[in-house]
């Protein structure tokens, strides 16, 4: 049969679709980016905002019409909105044949092959995070590779979704995750995305307190790969901040092929919306963390996650985040209008901010932030930079795009010998709004 999947949410997402898609070919079945003219069309859903699960949810039922021409069609839905819905996705969508939660996912296949044999509609959604492990199927060869090394989440940030559709937080063994990578770095992979909800809580069994100083076992991880021998970089995300002890920092500073990037959800920078959240941090410890790593790191680049009009954010707590956010220098942000969503602690509190007025913050902050990472690519200009050659741009197919350790994206023109994953060397020529101009050294 012909497989079409679409995926929504975030890059864990990606990864459980891309490992179903190979457990797809793997049984003799063919991936198709066609919906038209798929045999069955695959829906791997993310709960994270209402947003999300309406974008999905308007998608799938667009889908409507392909059953009607042809009733054969297989309609099947996965991931965290699966997982959230269940059965009341059946009730809501008639059109549709199974639903797969995130424990179950590794059943896509026998699930496809069960509704062609018996056209019994079903929703699953019973949690399994061990059998998960065995997802360490991979598509097509690429330099670029995912490897989920933790699952689930055990933090319960009051206004989030994910600890409940995605369970308890497990880690996969050293070897098995090792085991993935020699694997991938065989078949040509040059870079490592390491992936979790909280990748710095790697190995700690699902406690939620940070582990005591001397000791992570994300950072022996790290160690290990970074040995990995063929393998050019390591990434990760995304970590909690009270994780980065003095022992995963010094494994940082030492890993040379551990880039020099960190995703490090923020949030807020006001103390009081952050106790609210459930985080537990304050923006002086995250400003010490920061600065810790930037004295052991001095090239780290940093990227974060925002959640503007948390219920009761005033607009001294915003100004606050803004103040955190200009100080910190982030080079690049993820901002969020708050989501209430059913299920989690923060939907029981009254949604005080105004739709109009979480975008206004929105807004303060892109423009914020344009205008930093503007200033930041300036300052750039003139220097040389060590690039991971990524390919053809997607703008200009004159041009090669690829991207800096710091996380910097470089265009240049390809010399008649680069190939995707090369480590190559760039003189920064200009600099555009948000990313560099370059010539190959
Ligand atoms: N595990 C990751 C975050 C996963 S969700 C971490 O903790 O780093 C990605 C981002 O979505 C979060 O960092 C948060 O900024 C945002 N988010 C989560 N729930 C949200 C909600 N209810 N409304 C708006 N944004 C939300
Ligand atoms: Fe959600 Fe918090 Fe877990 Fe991240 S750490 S997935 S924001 S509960
Ligand atoms: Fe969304 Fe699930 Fe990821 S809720 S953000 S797809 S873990």
């Amino acid at each position: 049969m012909k497989i079409y999947i679409k995926t929504y949410g975030c890059q864990m997402n990606e990864r459980d679709s891309e490992a179903v898609g190979a457990l797809f070919t793997a049984s003799g079945h063919t991936l198709t980016d066609n919906e038209n003219s798929a045999d069955v069309l695959l829906f791997n859903t993310c709960s994270v905002r209402d947003a999300a699960e309406r974008k999905a949810k308007g998608k799938i039922g667009y889908m409507k019409k392909l059953k009607l021409r042809r009733p054969e069609l297989i309609i099947g839905v996965m991931g965290c909105m699966a997982q959230r819905l269940g059965e009341q996705l059946l009730a809501e969508l008639p059109h549709l044949d199974f639903v797969l939660g995130t424990g179950q996912i590794h059943q896509a296949v026998d699930a496809v092959e069960k509704i062609a044999a018996e056209r019994k509609r079903f929703s699953n959604t019973i949690e399994a995070p061990e059998e998960i492990d065995m997802l360490g199927a991979h598509g097509s060869n690429s330099w670029s590779a995912q490897i989920a090394i933790t699952r689930g989440c055990n933090r319960f940030c009051s206004y989030c979704i994910v600890p409940y559709v995605r369970g308890r937080e497990m880690s996969r063994s050293l070897d098995s995750i090792m085991d993935e990578a020699k694997m991938l770095v065989d078949s040509g992979v040059k870079e490592l995305l390491l992936l979790g909800q909280n990748v710095a809580a790697y190995g700690l069994n699902g406690d939620i307190r940070p582990p005591a100083s001397g000791y992570s076992p994300f950072a022996e991880l790290l160690e290990a790969l970074n040995e990995l021998p063929g393998l050019e970089r390591i990434r990760y995300t995304s970590p909690y901040v009270s994780y980065f002890n003095d022992r995963l920092i010094a494994a940082l500073a030492k890993c040379s092929k551990v880039c020099h990037n960190i995703h490090l959800p923020l949030q807020s920078g006001s103390d009081r919306i952050l106790k609210a959240m459930n985080r537990q941090y304050t923006a002086d410890s995250y400003r010490e963390k920061v600065a810790q790593l930037r004295e052991a790191i001095p090239d780290l680049t940093f990227s974060t996650d925002v959640i503007v009009g948390f219920p009761g954010e005033e607009e001294s707590d915003f100004l606050l985040t803004r103040e955190l956010m200009e100080e910190v220098g982030f080079e690049q942000a993820f901002i969020f209008k708050y989501s209430p969503r059913p299920g989690a602690k923060s939907a029981l509190l009254a949604n005080t901010v105004s739709e109009e007025e979480k975008l206004r913050r929105n807004n303060i902050l892109l423009d914020d932030l344009e205008r930093r990472i503007g200033k930041r690519i300036a300052g750039l200009v003139g220097s040389e930079q060590e690039i991971l050659c990524e390919g053809v741009s997607a703008r200009n197919s004159a041009r090669w795009t690829g991207r800096t350790g710091t996380n910097f994206v470089v265009h240049f023109e390809p010399d008649t010998t680069v190939k995707p994953g090369d480590i190559r060397k760039v003189k920064v020529t200009r600099a555009g709004s948000v990313s560099l101009f370059g010539e190959l050294i």
